[in-house]
């Protein structure tokens, strides 16, 4: 084991952004379990792809503006959220901080927002949401046949989700790491064996594509539960519009953080379209790539309804647990709040881009 620095219990000086975090998370965390969390798949393209597709999309100051009462509040599914910042879902977060899902509930809470639960929770879908004082959303992965997926999805309407996050870009897994011992997924039955395939057959097609799910099998989802269903790892406008005509409450245009097929587009380049299709048929949600408030706000002047975040949360639990959960959204807020006064925006309705860049943002 590498000598690592303790946690920290209070937040020191001199942090003004989410990068800020980056470094002192990093000297508190095992390099394997650093890798494992920044890294994508394959080169990192895309993950690369991601960070990079903000740049060209401009923001056109508009001084003088009245933004007096100005403020990031939205309503999603009937919740009144403070800021369109929800936390992602990540598996094990136990890896971070011995709170795990518990900080980063508590925390998704004290700033008014909301958190994805992931199905590779390293606490019980009980615990989370009796730290969280709050209903959160569940992010369902298919549990190689419709019983079993079912029993997962009980489980946690029944614990009090309120929402359900269906991730369907990562039927193969790349991104892996070996679990440190107390650390797993405590909600997840082991799994089915795979089907014996012969050596003439492919591991892939004949083993684990046929435990994954298929647009049947949302379409079955969609007859389970009432809740809100949204799916999460859209990127073609065609699937955007299967998934809205087999009555999903929405999507999430997310290509996973990098983490599954290296070489699929960046995210952001996808979100305009998609929102075009979706045409109010749908919340779109938006992932992969925001590094600050600004990022946000492109990502809401695409097109966006909300946005998620991923690793830059989990910065902020590496380094200081809860606390530095809540400093992250808050200076993501923040800077989304500072980015809206700049442009004259003073409610989340009204923000935009320079026109000619949202005509064709890549
Ligand atoms: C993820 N992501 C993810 N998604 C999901 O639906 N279920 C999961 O269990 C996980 N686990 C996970 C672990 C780690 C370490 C990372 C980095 C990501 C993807 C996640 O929800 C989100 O789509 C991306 O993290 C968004 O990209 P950024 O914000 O990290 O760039
Ligand atoms: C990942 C899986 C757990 O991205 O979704 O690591």
């Amino acid at each position: 084991m590498n000598e690592l620095l303790p946690k920290l219990s209070a937040i020191p000086d001199g942090i003004h952004s989410a990068a800020d975090y980056l470094p002192l998370a990093r000297e508190r965390l095992q390099p394997e379990i650093w890798r494992y969390l920044e890294d994508g798949s394959g080169n990192n393209t895309s993950l690369q792809a991601n960070l990079r597709a903000f740049d060209p999309i401009h923001l056109m100051p508009r001084p003088l503006a009245d933004v007096r009462g100005g403020h990031t509040h939205i309503t999603l599914f009937g919740q009144a959220l403070a800021h369109p910042i929800i936390l992602a879902p990540l598996a094990y977060q136990r890896l971070y901080h011995s709170h795990g899902e518990s900080a980063s509930a508590m925390a998704a809470s004290a700033q008014e927002g909301q958190f994805c639960v992931s199905s590779l929770a390293s606490q019980t879908l009980e615990d989370i949401i009796s730290a969280a004082g709050q209903p959160l959303w569940f992010q369902l992965y298919w549990q190689e046949d419709r019983q079993r997926t079912l029993k997962l999805l009980q489980r946690a309407v029944a614990a009090g989700y309120r929402a359900i996050v269906f991730t369907v870009d990562a039927p193969v897994k790349q991104a892996t790491i070996r679990l440190p011992a107390g650390v797993r997924s405590v909600n997840l039955d082991d799994p089915a064996p795979l089907p014996a395939f012969s050596s003439r057959q492919s591991q892939v097609f004949d083993g684990w594509m046929t435990q994954a799910p298929r647009w049947e099998d949302l379409a079955w989802l969609r007859e389970q539960t009432s809740l809100p269903l949204l799916v999460k790892g859209i990127l073609h406008p065609e699937d955007a519009e299967k998934t809205v005509n087999l009555g999903c409450d929405g999507l999430i245009v997310s290509n996973h953080g990098g983490r599954v097929l290296d070489g699929a587009p960046a995210s952001l380049d996808c979100l305009p379209q998609i929102a075009s299709v979706v045409s109010g048929r749908g919340k779109v949600l938006f992932d992969s790539g925001i590094r600050s408030g600004r990022d946000v706000y492109k990502a809401l002047a695409l097109g966006a309804d909300a946005v998620m975040t991923g690793r830059p949360y989990i910065w902020g639990l590496a380094a200081a647990g809860a606390l530095g959960v809540a400093h992250i959204i808050r200076l993501l807020r923040d800077e989304l709040e500072m980015t809206m006064a700049l442009t004259g925006v003073a409610s989340i309705s009204e923000k935009q881009i320079c026109p000619d860049r949202s005509q064709n943002p890549a």
